[in-house]
């Protein structure tokens, strides 16, 4: 035998040299979620170790991930009913939690990379990404009013603007209108492949924000597909897109490698909601080792070709890694 494998695989220190890939904390981006009050936090029941933050709170959260090298951070509104109706009129509210929270958080932590999410639903009534009429889902009608809830988010200073939302057009219409308000070094990391998945249900759970009829399914991708990823990449790429985005993230490796090979723009993959339960729940029965299994799940991730990811194991990463 002239090619023995095992022999890059005999020490430690060899088999660091030949790692392929690294997770650092630089590729995570940390989501947080916002509720009203102070001093308050409520743990996401279906997401152990996960909570909810109060503005002042949230600052707090934000300061301690930064000294553990996590500075991105994609924060999340949870909104009461009566702050939701039929066209997300709070999500352009100034003096409403979200933004006025957002603003706080950069004048604090200038060197912080906020990101935030535009989509209606945590304001809707209807829980649905987009405007609803009749039932339907309407595409055009609800580009307005994302193209207003992402000028709104720039101008409390946010460095990235993440359209959820999936509606056709998006990407465009949203830098069009972040250019004409001078916002042209605010970015957009798209949800390029985002699928209608029951992975997402904790997130749902967190916000509240679950739609109160039917499915996300006439707008965001079937589970089944990959060549429409690369529609949607060449759409995203065209329209201006910074990042694209692949969601869920564990199911779909596939779908990460195709689009990191096809495309020049980094990719980010969203580990979601319902990956992170699955890990704490079998690692609390004790049938896995969490802490494996989540370094694992991470690299992953790398090794598919993403160069971001959006976790919510960043700062228990950080604290076991370091
Ligand atoms: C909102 C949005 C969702 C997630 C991120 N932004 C939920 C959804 O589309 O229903 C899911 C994130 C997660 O599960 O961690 N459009």
């Amino acid at each position: 035998m002239l090619q023995r494998p095992r022999r890059n695989r005999k020490s430690e220190v060899i088999r660091n040299m030949v790692q392929e890939t690294q997770v650092t904390t630089h590729d995570f981006i940390f989501p947080l979620f916002l509720i009203d009050g102070k001093n308050k936090t409520s743990e996401v029941s279906s997401m152990p170790g996960i909570f909810r933050y109060s503005p002042d709170l949230i600052l707090k959260e934000i300061e301690s991930c930064m000294k553990l090298g996590i500075k991105a951070f994609d924060v999340f509104p949870s909104l009461a009913d009566k702050y939701k109706d039929k066209r997300a009129t709070e999500s352009f509210n100034k003096k409403g939690l979200y933004l006025k929270t957002l603003t706080q958080i950069k004048k604090e932590f200038p060197d912080a990379c906020i990101m935030t999410d535009v989509a209606m639903d945590p304001y809707s009534s209807d829980g649905h990404d987009g405007l609803v009429k009749n039932g339907e889902i309407v595409n055009d009608e609800t580009l307005n009013i994302l193209a207003k809830m992402a000028v709104a988010q720039a101008e409390c200073g946010i460095d990235i603007i993440g359209p959820s939302d999936m509606m056709d057009g998006r990407v465009g219409v949203i830098r069009e209108a972040l250019d004409d308000h001078g916002f042209t070094n605010v970015s957009i990391m798209s949800y390029t492949a985002k699928y209608a998945s029951a992975f997402y249900g904790p997130f749902r759970d967190a916000l509240d924000s679950a739609p109160k009829f039917g499915d996300k399914k006439t707008y965001q991708m079937n589970p089944a597909n990959s060549k429409e990823a690369l529609i949607e990449a060449h759409l995203d790429t065209q329209e201006g897109a910074d990042f694209l985005m692949v969601k869920p993230a564990m199911s779909y490796l596939d779908v990460i490698k195709d689009l990191s090979q096809k495309f020049d723009l980094p990719i980010a993959a969203y580990n979601v909601s319902g990956e992170y339960a699955m890990v704490k729940a079998a690692a609390a029965k004790g049938w896995i080792d969490g802490d494996r299994v989540r370094d694992e799940i991470l690299l992953s991730m790398k090794r598919a070709g993403a160069s971001v990811i959006l976790t919510y194991f960043a700062k228990e990463w950080a604290l076991k890694n370091r």
